[in-house]
């Protein structure tokens, strides 16, 4: 078995963000949007840095707009997911996107993508489940009714809080009603961080929000300090090395440091954040990390089995998955 072919799970990837440049070129089609201005010429998604990225993102997500929108797209993103070996996914569901943080409209599509990823358990055998996030630049008002959104429909499916967004607007303090809301649900928590922001981010994200996961987080091996204070607090890192190189954190995969934060003892899983927008899979995220460190199929499997430990789920769900990675 080559690496690319091994049993994967994925723990961070935006649900909007998964879309295929198709999928939104035809929606906008059937409701005569003209999105033509976050295209290509090759039909992918045009952005030149970060800040584009989020506004073109914003731009794709002007054609999903009912829930119906939403149970395609997540059988789409499924489908294509299962297609590349992950059989447990969680993605990043933001209330801002589902119905505008209202809680009747949010209970509408997550019944909707719920039963399309029942569908897809039972077409794809893959697994789902729900982290709502909230959207860091749009601020700490809107991100309480997200946490509220997720208060009230936190449970087996919906698992997680956790916020994306520009990393530059604001501080992750100022976060912290909503992150608080949502661990009295119950919920578990993951923020993005050090990924635009320095060590410093990384910091305030574990100490001040409490989160127990950091998406990207990866620049923290900037300060010794702080790989060894993720160690400790046994942080779990969500790192997305194809994104950071399109985006230009890291001039390639070589370059990239999540095989020095592992080997340093930090928790490191791999995912692929928004696919389509950096050209990837998580094939291609495991082939490009075979061939730039030598990776070989046990440490994948170290890797599955740190994100399984990680990942937001039930103690029934994780033992089910267990057993997926085990005979696949
Ligand atoms: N990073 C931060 N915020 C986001 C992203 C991302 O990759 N995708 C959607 N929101
Ligand atoms: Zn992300």
């Amino acid at each position: 078995m080559t690496v690319a072919d091994l049993p994967k799970i994925e723990l961070h990837l935006h649900h909007e963000g998964a879309a295929p440049p198709a999928f939104i070129r035809q929606l906008a089609h059937e409701k005569r949007v003209d999105l033509s201005r976050i295209f290509k010429s090759d039909g992918s998604y045009d952005f030149r840095n970060f800040a584009h990225f989020l506004s073109v993102y914003e731009a794709a997500c002007e054609v999903l707009k009912s829930p119906e929108d939403f149970r395609r797209l997540t059988l789409a993103i499924l489908e294509e997911s299962a297609a590349n070996g992950v059989v447990y996914s969680e993605t990043f569901l933001s209330p801002d996107f589902c119905g505008g943080g209202d809680l009747l409209a949010w209970k509408d599509y997550l019944t909707a993508i719920q039963d399309a990823a029942d569908e897809a358990e039972r077409k794809f055998g893959i697994t789902l489940r729900g982290v709502v996030t909230c959207v860091r630049h749009f601020g700490p008002e809107q991100a309480k009714r997200s946490a509220h959104c997720a208060a009230e429909t936190a449970g087996e499916w919906i698992t997680g809080f956790g916020m994306g967004g520009n990393e530059a607007v604001g501080a992750q303090g100022d976060f912290k009603w909503a992150f608080e809301c949502a661990r009295e649900a119950g919920l578990r928590l993951t923020t993005h961080a050090g990924e635009f922001g320095g060590p410093e981010s990384v910091r305030d994200a574990v100490r001040d929000l409490g989160v127990e996961r950091v998406g990207h987080g990866v620049r923290a091996i900037e300060d010794p300090d702080l790989v060894h204070e993720l160690v400790d607090r046994g942080i779990t890192l969500e790192v997305c090395p194809g994104s950071n190189v399109v985006l230009g954190l890291f001039p390639d995969f070589a370059a990239h440091p999540i095989a020095k934060l592992r080997d340093a003892g930090v928790k490191v899983t791999v995912s692929t954040d928004d696919p389509p927008f950096f050209h990837t899979t998580m094939r291609r995220e495991y082939e490009m990390l075979g061939a730039a460190f030598g990776w070989q199929v046990e440490d994948f499997a170290a890797l599955n089995e740190t994100a399984l430990n990680a990942a937001f789920c039930d103690e029934e769900t994780r033992a089910r998955v267990k057993k997926r990675l085990e005979t696949s």
